[in-house]
């Protein structure tokens, strides 16, 4: 058996992917193990749901560092002490620098509440309200320099319905989101994603 896939979490908030990463990972759905849920938040409960579950649960304060890369810098420096292959960005609330998304190519998700490339970006759930889609849905995509406009691993669709507040169809758009974000989570530790420009082809399993 390989060694399970080391992953590290950041989040900057409510922590229900994270907490789906979790479950999946103890539930032996992943062979992936939670090493550490970093958060740029001191109250975040992404950080209460990882010491529940007995994962390291970190605080970096952005206001402890004289910029915005040396905060990076120190994210950085303690994924890397920790071993981790594999970033899980999870309801992260910060723009990344450039050196840090160099840093993670290729070993960094993130997961956004919309079928990109609609609506990057802030609230995506009421952006697709507001335009008046049928179909909304939830994307896995790799990291990159852009705002949610990295390549894209896995999507799931649900419908949008009438009546629908963003309440109601964040609420549909999540239930999905903890679906796919372990699924691309096993993908990346069977070693079965491979990134051509933007492009992510899933091969089949060895
Ligand atoms: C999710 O909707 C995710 O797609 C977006 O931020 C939200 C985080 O929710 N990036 P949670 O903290 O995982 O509950």
């Amino acid at each position: 058996m390989p060694e399970p896939l080391r992953v590290g979490v950041l989040a900057s908030g409510r922590g229900s992917n994270f907490r789906a990463l979790v479950e999946a990972a103890h539930a032996g759905r992943i062979p992936a193990t939670m090493v550490v849920l970093i958060s740029d938040r001191e109250t975040a409960p992404a950080l209460a749901i990882a010491r529940n579950h007995g994962i390291e649960a970190l605080f970096l304060d952005p206001q402890q560092y004289p910029s915005r890369e040396a905060h990076e810098k120190a994210i950085i420096g303690a994924l890397e002490e920790r071993g981790v292959d594999l970033v899980c960005h999870a309801g992260y609330m910060r723009i990344l620098t450039p050196a840090y998304v160099a840093h993670f190519r290729g070993r960094a998700f993130n997961i956004h509440p919309s079928l990109l490339p609609a609506f990057p970006g802030l609230h995506a759930q009421r952006q697709a309200l507001a335009h008046g889609v049928r179909v909304a849905g939830a994307t896995v995509h790799f990291v990159d320099e852009g705002v949610d406009s990295g390549p894209i691993v896995l999507q799931a669709a649900v419908p949008v319905l009438a009546g629908d507040t963003e309440e109601s169809l964040a609420q549909r758009i999540l239930v999905e989101e903890h679906r796919i974000y372990p699924e691309a989570v096993r993908l990346f530790a069977e070693g079965r994603l491979h990134i051509e420009g933007r492009i992510v082809q899933i091969r089949e399993s060895r």
